[in-house]
């Protein structure tokens, strides 16, 4: 397996690889989970002419968008899992028919699209949640490092959708690591793709944050239990 450099936090693995390099030699992967390129060429220049309200963050220009996930991608993902959440299922060769669409309906109210759509292949409705992401009005405290990052909350969800026997989720297109993020705050299993440098030591970074934050709400199991008296028996509960 090719990659360029590999971290391991918690029970989360990161490479910084291509992911056709890597994808093959994984194993026990029970679902992928992941937001790929959608080609529709997103970059800082776009966003500056719809965003007017603010100053638009500047990301710097990048080519990653310029195409979307190819079929080789789609069949690699397919092959090695057994469920799949593919963000921008709608620009993608090779999904087929699907009972299950989940719907992020961003709340927007400008020219940008209402909603995102991942195409599934769960056994299951169509599911929508509401998640405000509306140029600069956001639900949740996600910081944005990366511009086309998905709020920790969807992904939240997404995970949600999985069968509860789900234990390991593979993001092939990581990006920022919110994927892993998600996983490492639900107790699952992650694996992270990433080609870009900066980007991996971003997710690095979140998914350390993750785990540290964690165990900062984590029950000590040593600690002393206060007892209630209980108002039933007339003792001590
Ligand atoms: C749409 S973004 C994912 C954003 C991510 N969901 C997040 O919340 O930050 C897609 C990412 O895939 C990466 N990428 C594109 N082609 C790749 C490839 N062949 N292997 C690994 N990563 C790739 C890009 O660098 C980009 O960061």
């Amino acid at each position: 397996m090719q990659f360029e450099r590999k971290e391991v936090i918690g029970n989360c693995t990161l490479f910084l690889a291509d992911c056709l390099a890597v994808m093959p030699h994984l194993q026990g992967v029970d679902a992928v989970v992941t937001a790929p390129p959608y080609g529709i060429n997103e970059n800082h220049k776009k966003n500056a002419s719809r965003e007017k309200k603010a100053k638009p963050r500047d990301y710097g220009t990048f080519e990653w968008d310029s195409q979307p996930a190819s079929l080789d991608h789609i069949k690699a993902m397919r092959a090695i899992s057994q469920h799949q959440i593919i963000f921008g299922g709608n620009y993608f060769e090779g999904l087929g028919p699907t009972p299950c669409w989940l719907v992020w309906d961003k709340q927007n109210t400008g020219d940008f699209a209402d909603c995102e759509l991942a195409w599934t292949n769960l056994d299951k409705a169509v599911r929508r949640i509401y998640w405000r992401w509306n140029g600069m009005i956001r639900k949740g405290n996600d910081v944005r490092e990366h511009p086309t990052q998905k709020p920790e909350g969807v992904m939240a969800w997404c995970l949600e959708q999985l069968p509860k026997t789900t234990k390991t989720v593979l993001d092939p297109f990581m990006g920022s690591g919110t994927t892993l993020v998600a996983c490492a705050k639900a107790g699952m299993s992650g694996i992270g793709i990433e080609r870009d440098p900066a980007y991996f030591d971003i997710a690095c970074r979140r998914v350390h944050a993750a785990y540290d934050q964690k165990d900062l709400f984590a029950v000590n199991d040593d600690a002393p239990v206060m007892k209630q008296a209980s108002f039933l028996d007339g003792g001590a509960a």
